[in-house]
């Protein structure tokens, strides 16, 4: 993996990325050729724990929620949405180059006025546009022009009439959609947390202008408690209010949730009260009408929208830090990943203590019984402690051993990941055990060694 330079990445990042890849949550991308910069690979256990993510935010938003639905719209759109949108114009970051070793850099980044690496000269600042340029068809001609997507929550606004139309949905409602994005960002980094291919879960939440604050209100307690459900330390989550100079052009008021990485607080998602900017532009830009015939009240309007914006990949960055734990121990220091169960990659290991007196096959049948509802791991080879380490490393909250005893009474051994306690618990109540954990996780109050506050 391509280490980012080793004085701007704290140890813990350091630390964590080398876990990510050694246990299979993430790779880089294309690494036999030297890599793709700023674009990444999830593995075995990567891929677990982002299908998790997702699916615990598309329960809290559209399962939960009656008055929201899904959709998945194209990443390819018609050019003309992101003139509407602003982002042909506006999406834009202010570029320097240094003359003097070539690196380029975001202007608004750096302090100062010369190369953060080498002290050179810097060129006057240029405006970049972040979006992908592609063509669509055979001929590349600028009439065959198209982006990839840089936000998913534009597929959802071009939709607004056709869920209306389809789902007889009544405001005020929401659209909910999660899917990759694209920005060509100029400064990329720390590790997936700025990558040029993310991926979105954007909620778009229409309402009468007039009952926009309120819902902001409601969204903003509903997205704060997700994180909680996410079993993320409390103290590690904040609000940052944007002042009148970060507001986005579209927006009348945004909150962002931060989380407090090891490289520093940093956003995990926005809350933001977009107005009717949206839905007014691409009526302008497509001629169709975008109101809404509020029945009761016998009006017509275009409605406001309250968006929520979280990343895929940030999130998993969050989870995968707060997770990542290392405990002193006597030869070696124990590294265990506190993930919570609801969103662990594995929910428990299956061991047979030894390959002898019809170990393994028991074995076996209990991971073909908890593999139905759950994903299992089964693993003979190596000690036990060993199989203990590997399972905190990918951070499975139960490994279950089956030994000499099992065959007569039925019950088996459960080592907990989190205090290493172990237990004798009958092979019938495992599968309650598993799912009283994945709804009642706490994660335990413990000192990280690599807890020194960044701030
Ligand atoms: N539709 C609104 C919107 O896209 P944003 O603040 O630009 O707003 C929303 O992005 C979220 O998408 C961010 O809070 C972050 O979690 C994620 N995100 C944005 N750019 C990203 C990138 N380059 N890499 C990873 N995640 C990114």
């Amino acid at each position: 993996m391509a280490k980012p330079k080793k004085n701007k990445m704290p140890p813990k990042m350091e630390k964590l990325m080398s876990l990510c890849k050694r246990r299979g949550f993430i790779f880089q991308s294309s690494e036999i050729y030297g890599g793709q910069s700023a674009c990444w690979d999830f593995g075995p256990l990567g891929v677990e724990l982002k299908n998790n993510i997702k699916q615990l935010w598309w329960k809290a938003m559209v399962q939960e929620n009656e008055n929201i639905v899904g959709l998945d719209a194209a990443i390819i759109m018609h050019p003309k949405v992101w003139e509407a949108s602003g982002h042909v114009e506006g999406f834009n970051d202010p570029m320097v180059d240094c003359k003097k070793c070539k690196k380029r850099w975001r202007e608004d980044m750096i302090s100062g006025d010369s190369c953060p690496d080498c002290g050179g000269e810097l060129t006057d600042v240029r405006q970049f546009n972040l979006m992908f340029k592609t063509h669509v068809g055979a001929v590349e001609d600028s009439a065959a022009v198209a982006y990839l997507r840089p936000e998913t929550a534009q597929g959802i606004y071009v939709n607004f009439t056709n869920v209306v139309n389809s789902s007889r949905q009544k405001l005020p409602f929401g659209i909910a959609q999660i899917g990759k994005a694209f920005r060509n960002e100029i400064t990329p980094g720390n590790f997936i947390f700025r990558s040029r291919e993310f991926e979105q879960m954007e909620m778009q939440f229409f309402v009468k202008p007039g009952e926009d604050e309120k819902w902001m209100e409601h969204w903003r307690e509903k997205r704060w408690e997700f994180h909680q459900r996410l079993g993320i330390r409390q103290d590690r989550l904040r609000w940052h209010e944007h002042g009148p100079d970060e507001l986005a052009h579209y927006a009348r008021s945004a909150y962002d949730i931060e989380y407090k990485f090891p490289f520093g607080w940093s956003e995990l998602e926005g809350v933001h009260n977009r107005t009717d900017f949206d839905l007014t532009r691409h009526k302008e830009f497509s001629g169709k009408d975008q109101s809404y015939f509020d029945q009761p009240n016998n009006e017509r309007y275009i409605p406001f929208i309250i968006e929520t914006s979280a990343g895929v990949d940030r999130t998993m960055l969050q989870v995968l830090a707060d997770a990542y734990e290392e405990e002193p121990g006597e030869k070696e220091n124990r590294v265990v990943m506190r993930i919570s169960p609801l969103v662990a990659p594995i929910k428990a290991a299956i061991f047979p203590l030894t390959k002898k007196d019809g170990m393994p096959e028991r074995a076996r049948e209990i991971y073909d019984e908890l593999s139905r509802e759950f994903n299992v791991f089964y693993d003979l080879a190596g000690s036990i402690g060993r199989r203990y380490r590997r399972m905190d490393e990918a951070g499975t909250p139960y490994c279950i051993t089956v030994d000499g005893d099992t065959a007569t009474d039925n019950t088996v051994t459960v080592r907990h990941r989190d205090s290493m306690e172990q237990e004798r618990v009958k092979i019938d109540d495992l599968k309650t055990m598993i799912r009283s954990a994945m709804e009642n996780y706490v994660r335990p109050e413990t000192v990280d060694i690599f807890d020194i506050d960044e701030d």
